[in-house]
């Protein structure tokens, strides 16, 4: 078992330090065109078929729901498609409006989930055309649905899903680019920004995983924690939902991610000295905003532990700690901001002794429903 883990503690870590290759396994052999243009060869979609999509649903469960909605705002930004997000267990039984012109994509590690599955078959037998993001050849997603995208993560056995999600999302963000090639909605010289910030990001994460012992000392300010709570905005906020969804696995501390806009209705209530606010503060058009709340949250008692991209002077001024990260494209900055919420909540867990690997009552793979 020991040579299994290849030297580290827990599979959890091990994998969470197999991200950059994760992810340029995933990379390899979509580019074409010199690196100009995106090809996913197992969509089995042709371009007629893509321009006929009016609408879109991403439906997954758990973790993979994280990466749906990261999906939506993607696509809506760069394909102009109305996206709606939904957990598979909700949208298999709510009657959802689906008409000829409706493609699904279901997210999956396993390719097994129970509910993704029934969601699927759900959203096909009403005529969607359905397709998956998925990890495992040959599971039950791979054989089912109309087309596929690997991601190529290799095998995950850490419960708590990390190197998977990190490649779901660069799944979706390829995707992305090659509905806007047929879509035509992304002129050429952005999209080669794009695939270029895509190409890069694997060596950035390799600097994100260098953190290691400064993101180990600021676990030893959670263990206390009653609550904590993980506050993000727009592209951000899924991934403040999957570091809160994180900590509660694997350390067993109550997490609650949220909008950082929506604070104010609710959260702000609990914030005082006992509960950390993890604050997701990246440059990008809300990150003003996301510095307002910021100061809301000191003004309260709170202690902030700051998110950023590097020298950011503002942040560092504000927060008790700071975690600098490199400053990535726009729109992979959640998967840069993933890596060390992994990591925040990794190091939580083991000085709480838990059982990293194998969380009490949670599973890697929920077949039933
Ligand atoms: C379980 C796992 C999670 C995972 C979820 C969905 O709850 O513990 O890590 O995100 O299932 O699994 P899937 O294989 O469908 O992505």
């Amino acid at each position: 078992l020991a040579a299994e883990k290849g030297g580290y503690r827990h599979f959890m870590l091990k994998e969470i330090h197999e991200q950059p290759t994760a992810l340029r396994d995933t990379i390899a052999g979509t580019l074409t065109e010199g690196e100009h243009a995106v090809c996913l060869d197992d969509l089995r979609l042709s371009d007629r078929e893509l321009a006929s999509f009016e609408r879109i649903y991403i439906i997954a469960c758990g973790t993979s729901w994280h990466a749906a909605m990261v999906g939506k705002y993607l696509i809506e930004k760069h394909c102009r498609i109305p996206v709606e997000v939904d957990i598979a267990s909700e949208f298999r039984y709510r009657n959802p409006v689906i008409t000829q012109e409706t493609l699904l994509i279901a997210i999956s590690q396993s390719g097994e989930t129970a509910d993704t599955l029934g969601a699927l078959r759900e959203g096909r037998a009403r005529g969607a055309r359905g397709i998956a993001i998925c990890n495992v050849v040959g599971s039950s997603m791979d054989r089912e649905a109309d087309g596929i995208i690997f991601t190529h993560a290799g095998p995950e056995i850490g419960v708590a899903s990390t190197k998977a999600f990190v490649t779901q999302l660069a799944a979706l963000y390829l995707f992305t680019i090659r509905l806007s090639q047929t879509l035509d909605t992304i002129d050429r010289g952005e999209r080669r920004t794009m695939i270029a910030d895509l190409v890069r990001l694997p060596s950035l994460v390799e600097e994100v995983l260098g953190l290691g012992s400064l993101i180990e000392e600021i676990a030893h300010d959670l263990l206390k924690a009653r609550d904590v709570l993980y506050l993000a905005r727009g592209i951000n906020y899924p991934i403040a939902l999957e570091g809160a969804l994180k900590l509660k696995e694997i350390s067993y501390i109550h997490a609650e991610g949220y909008a950082a806009g929506e604070m104010k209705h609710g959260p702000i209530a609990l914030i005082d000295e006992g509960v950390p606010v993890v604050m997701l503060v990246t440059r990008d058009h809300s990150y003003e905003k996301v510095l307002a709340n910021m100061e809301e949250v000191i003004a309260r008692g709170g202690r902030v532990i700051g998110l950023c991209t590097e020298g950011d002077k503002e942040v560092r001024s504000r927060a008790t700690a700071t975690i600098e990260l490199p400053a990535a494209g726009p729109d992979l900055m959640p998967i840069l901001l993933a890596v060390p919420l992994q990591l925040l909540a990794y190091h939580v867990a083991v000085l709480k002794g838990t059982d990293v690997d194998q969380p009490r009552n949670l599973a890697k793979s929920v077949t039933v429903e």
